[in-house]
């Protein structure tokens, strides 16, 4: 099957977020709505063994169909309608100027011959999406249009996926865009509002990501590479496990006593110093000079003691991310699970907020 890469597409309901990323699969499932309010209606997390997917391209397709299934399954939903994302560094977005009152082919048209100047690739092998922005601040006779292009096996990866998985995907979005669009619900609680720099510190697996905000707009973002698997790696070497048993030892916090002391007080310690000096470098490389609040996502986020030493290093008020922490949850919800893998529920929770969208 081929579906666009409808980054920008808005039809499909009811659906399910479907992140797969790379420690696990995740998904969540909303209703109620933005005036009414949102209600958790599901959600469930599959672990992934390592290089099943790496560097956001997936490599073992039958193991990540499985654990997709298996999620699936354990959701007990009737919906198979799923909305995906891609890896943000997959996707080439770029704003172009075209001229107003086009027909719509004539748009596709003058869309694809501009793309050709931007993207890497011959046009055949890749996805595009576009969609109009709004009136171009320079002159009245043009118009703004966002086009957004990726490899096509890069989607087509994703689509095989969710359907050897018997479901069915609606949207492909981006990563990045989804985390802020439950990033918002976040911001929108801070206190100040979200009118305010705020930094958003998403520590993953492999992958630290600092994206600042500036009422709601991102301003900088940056990637590096530092996550948990080094935590996981020195559990594996220090208590002679492989690196799969390590991660689900520490995840479910069943590590001996000396666990805490000698490897995850320093991991915290380097993560706080990391976190700082993300920060120091967007200091010093952007006209900015300081943020009000920094909201930690990524499943490092729940490590003890995590925000308490990054508010420590930075001297700046640090929350843990919880873009579900105004909605009602379903009963079948436990709210104690939720509040633990929130924060690296971002993407899932942004994907499955397309439901909604107008
Ligand atoms: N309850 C927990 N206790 C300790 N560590 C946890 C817990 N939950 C998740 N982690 C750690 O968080 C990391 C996974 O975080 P997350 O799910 O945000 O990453 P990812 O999105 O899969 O990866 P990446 O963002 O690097 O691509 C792993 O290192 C995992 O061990
Ligand atoms: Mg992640």
């Amino acid at each position: 099957m081929q579906i666009d890469l409808s980054i920008f597409s808005t039809k499909a309901r009811p659906l399910i977020g479907l992140d797969v990323s790379a420690s696990a699969v995740k998904m969540v499932e909303l209703s109620g709505g933005a005036r009414e309010g949102f209600r958790v209606e599901r959600y469930a997390m599959e672990p992934l063994a390592r290089d099943v997917v790496a560097d956001g391209n997936i490599v073992n397709l039958e193991a990540c169909a499985e654990a997709v299934r298996k999620a699936w399954r354990r959701l007990s939903t009737p919906t198979r309608n799923v909305a995906m994302a891609l890896p943000t560094a997959a996707v080439i977005t770029k704003k172009i100027i075209v001229q107003s009152g086009l027909r719509e082919d004539d748009l596709e048209l003058q869309v694809e011959s501009e793309a050709n100047q931007y993207i890497p690739f011959a046009l055949d092998e890749v996805n595009l999406d576009f969609q109009v922005a709004g009136p171009a601040p320079s002159s009245p006779d043009e118009i703004e249009v966002l086009i957004a292009a990726s490899r096509k096996e890069r989607v087509e990866d994703r689509v095989a996926v969710a359907e050897a998985a018997g479901l069915k995907p609606v949207v492909m979005d981006v990563e990045s865009y989804a985390a802020l669009a439950a990033f918002d619900l976040i911001a929108q609680r801070l206190p100040g509002g979200g009118n305010q720099i705020v930094a958003l510190v998403d520590v993953g697996a492999n992958s630290m990501n600092l994206t600042v905000l500036r009422n709601l707009q991102q301003v900088y973002t940056r990637e590096q590479a530092f996550g948990g698997n080094q935590l996981t790696q020195d559990v594996a070497r220090h208590y002679g496990m492989s690196f799969d048993e390590a991660e689900a030892a520490k995840r479910a916090g069943s590590l001996p006593d000396g666990y805490e002391a000698e490897l995850l007080r320093p991991f915290v310690d380097t993560m706080a110093l990391e976190v700082s000096r993300a920060l120091q470098f967007f200091f010093t490389s952007t006209q900015f000079n300081q943020a009000h609040h920094i909201v930690l996502a990524g499943g490092c986020a729940v490590l003890p003691g995590a925000d308490e030493a990054v508010a420590a290093r930075t001297r700046i008020d640090t929350v843990v991310a919880n873009p579900f922490a105004g909605m009602a949850l379903a009963d079948r919800v436990n709210a104690r699970s939720l509040l633990a893998d929130a924060p690296s529920l971002l993407v899932a929770c942004g994907l499955a907020l397309r439901r909604f969208d107008e």
